[in-house]
């Protein structure tokens, strides 16, 4: 999609309300993952640099319109660096801006108005501004006042960010490099039904893992114990299957699993074949015949996507496992130059991080829902109000 783009503007001295995504999370006021953040700033100051007096807009989490301080954005400002106006519609703060000033509003969830795209309240954003640039890919999916109702207002713009996702995600739906492996998983089959058949119909190659995977291995009528999966999915992911087959996507389920009596982290782990797990066990990771076609297959790849963890990543050594070796699996190809490799979703990044391979990927999302949805194939309202 061809985007309306801030090159070429004249931005001196005009009032720039740009959104960003800054719902990071936040634990006993540290930033756990800046990514979403240092990903905006090449925008931030490419405005700044060029003039603009820059107010961010963004939410952080789900107050549902109270002012709930534990989701105050104030820990974005001072690692920012920039001062917070603590009220999303102050004007106030407005005439007191120099050229290249930067300032962020409180969050703006905390206006019931905000997620119901109101239209009074999205004037009230609005007013006082120029134009509205929107590079917050994240949060674009969701119809909003400050997603979509400030750019039926003022002249729209995608940001940097914005427009590199969707380069970046359409070259690889519209004309990936083959065979192209999609690597699915996470916890939930009714999250990601239209992702799971989009990428079935794209894709030479399917990996379903996770507790997703799971619920797979019911539906074919594997023992999976005492294990987190969604029983009631049972027919869909069967129809998935057979979606698959139909379009000659070669579907890996997983093999083997990383099984525990506890779901606990310091749980001790054994491998088992589906036919040796008990009514006890709980699955909590890829097990190892699993990794190893895994990696086989990201080494047949010429491109991977790759959304959801295959097992707790956040546990590691032990249960991060089949995640990381899929990471690092993915990063040793792209540092070959023998793959492109995309990668989406907040888990997903997590485990990056926590395996060091982030830098390593062709490119990283900043988008969990968001990159679901545009993957899929569907129309994001955020981003469709900024088409050229
Ligand atoms: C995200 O983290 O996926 C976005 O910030 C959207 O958040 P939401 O699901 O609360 O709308």
């Amino acid at each position: 999609m061809k985007l309306r783009t801030i090159d070429g503007l004249d931005l001196r001295g005009k009032y720039v309300l740009l959104r960003d995504d800054f719902n990071v999370q936040i634990i006993d006021g540290q930033i756990t993952d800046t990514f979403r953040i240092d990903q905006s700033m090449p925008t931030i100051n490419k405005l700044r640099n060029a003039g603009a007096r820059v107010v961010i807009v963004s939410h952080l989490g789900r107050p549902k319109g109270t002012r709930a301080m534990e989701y105050s954005l104030k820990p974005v400002a001072d690692y920012m660096g920039i001062p917070l106006i603590p009220d999303a519609l102050d004007k106030d703060f407005l005439k007191n801006m120099h050229d290249g000033d930067v300032v962020l509003l409180e969050n703006v969830r905390f206006y019931d108005c905000e997620e119901k795209n109101d239209p009074v309240f999205a004037q009230n954003l609005a007013s006082g501004f120029d134009l509205f640039v929107n590079d917050a890919f994240a949060v674009s999916h969701r119809a909003h006042a400050s997603t979509v109702g400030v750019a039926s207002i003022l002249p729209s713009y995608a940001g940097d960010l914005l427009a590199d996702e969707i380069k970046n995600l359409d070259a690889v739906m519209e004309n990936p490099k083959r065979p192209l492996l999609s690597i699915v998983a996470g916890s939930k089959v009714s999250t990601k039904i239209g992702v799971l058949k989009a990428l079935a119909k794209l894709s030479d190659m399917l990996i379903i893992g996770g507790a997703l995977g799971t619920t797979f291995n019911y539906a074919l009528g594997d023992h999976v114990g005492n294990s987190l999966f969604e029983p009631d999915q049972k027919q869909t992911a069967l129809d998935i299957l057979a979606y698959a087959r139909e379009n000659h996507c070669d579907v890996m389920l997983p093999l083997d699993k990383g099984v525990a009596k506890e779901f606990k982290r310091d749980a001790a782990r054994t491998n088992k074949n589906f036919d040796q797990i008990e009514p006890d066990d709980v699955i909590i990771d890829a097990g190892i015949e699993t990794t190893a076609r895994n990696v086989d297959a990201i080494n047949r790849a010429a491109t991977v996507i790759w959304n959801g963890t295959v097992g707790m990543a956040e546990w590691p050594p032990v249960w991060s496992y089949g995640s990381f070796s899929i990471a690092d699996a993915m990063a040793a190809r792209t540092r070959a130059g023998q793959i492109t490799s995309i990668v989406g979703g907040g888990d997903t990044v997590a485990a990056l991080v926590a395996s060091h391979t982030k830098d390593a990927m062709t490119y990283v999302s900043t988008g969990g829902g968001a990159f679901l949805e545009y993957i899929e194939g569907r129309t994001l309202p955020g981003i469709v109000v900024l088409a050229a």
